[in-house]
């Protein structure tokens, strides 16, 4: 295993620590809002300091770009750490069971190493690029489904930005209609991982910002999967919007949403 990822998964498993601790009593937590509908927590700011103060000690000149403390390091650095210290913050603060750590590096602005941690399941799902994705240290490829009507689909719903909320009902009523199932779990980083893993066979999700995909992104192409905006193009990290499955799913997934676009839904 490379030595960056190791150092990657070392700091999503204290974070999983610390939220597995604070689970046990989330009617303790104190829930601060950042915006309508979007929460933030102390356990949210204790692992992203504590993924933050891993990362730095062996890297102290990557740039780092963080959900809850914003970016930092040098502008130019080559390598840059984006993370999301507690994907599924609503989940965790309600005691439901779905959610996850995602820790990305890219280099250059490429992919480079992806770790997303589910530590109620204590499910490790680690991707490097060009070595294959895991869960914990088996490898995992995304299913064999070719037919959308075969395919279990996975979507995030509009719950803060609400200016697509018509294009998105009528993409997931033809969703509804045409695939084998729909599910909205509730942590997009987890939700990839599941892509990858083969548990999902495509999944959609607009708005979301680089850290809820950047490591679940990594995983899926380097379990045969495929990723990308809502034009097909690889530019899903800047324009937050995400369709991503099998190879064949994708392109059922993309075709759907493609009508829809024309009412200003950007790429
Ligand atoms: C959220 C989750 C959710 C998705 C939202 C994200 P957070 O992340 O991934 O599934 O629908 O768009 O913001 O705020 O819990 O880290
Ligand atoms: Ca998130
Ligand atoms: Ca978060």
């Amino acid at each position: 295993m490379h030595p960056t990822l190791n150092i990657a998964i070392k700091a999503a498993r204290r974070a999983g620590q610390i939220i597995n601790r604070a689970s046990l009593d989330v009617g303790q937590l104190t829930v601060n809002v950042k915006q309508q509908n979007d929460f933030v927590t102390e356990v949210d700011k204790a692992a992203e300091a504590v993924i933050i103060e891993t990362l730095r000690e062996a890297y102290p000149k990557h740039a780092i770009l963080a959900e809850e403390t914003g970016r930092s390091g040098a502008e130019d650095a080559e390598f840059q750490w984006i993370i999301d210290p507690l994907d599924g913050t609503t989940n965790f603060i309600h005691g439901f069971p779905q959610y996850a750590v995602s820790i990305a590096q890219t280099h250059k602005g490429v992919l480079t190493h992806a770790v997303v941690y589910d530590p109620t399941r204590n499910e490790l799902f680690t991707a490097s690029k060009g070595a294959g994705a895991f869960l914990n240290d088996k490898r995992i490829r995304v299913s064999k489904r070719n037919r959308l009507d075969e395919a279990l689909i996975g979507t995030g719903f509009p719950y803060r930005v609400f200016d697509h909320i018509d294009a998105y009902l009528a993409i997931f009523k033809e969703m509804t209609r045409r695939a084998a199932g729909v599910r909205r779990p509730g942590a997009a980083a987890l939700d990839l991982a599941y892509v990858a893993s083969g548990r999902l066979d495509g999944f959609w999700e607009f708005g979301l910002s680089p850290w809820d995909m950047a490591a679940g992104a990594l995983l899926i192409t380097e379990a045969g999967g495929l990723v990308s905006d809502l034009a097909g193009e690889p530019n899903y990290l800047t324009t937050g919007n995400i369709i991503c499955g099998t190879p064949k799913v994708f392109a059922q997934i993309l075709q759907v949403i493609a009508p829809h676009r024309k009412g200003g839904l950007a790429a």
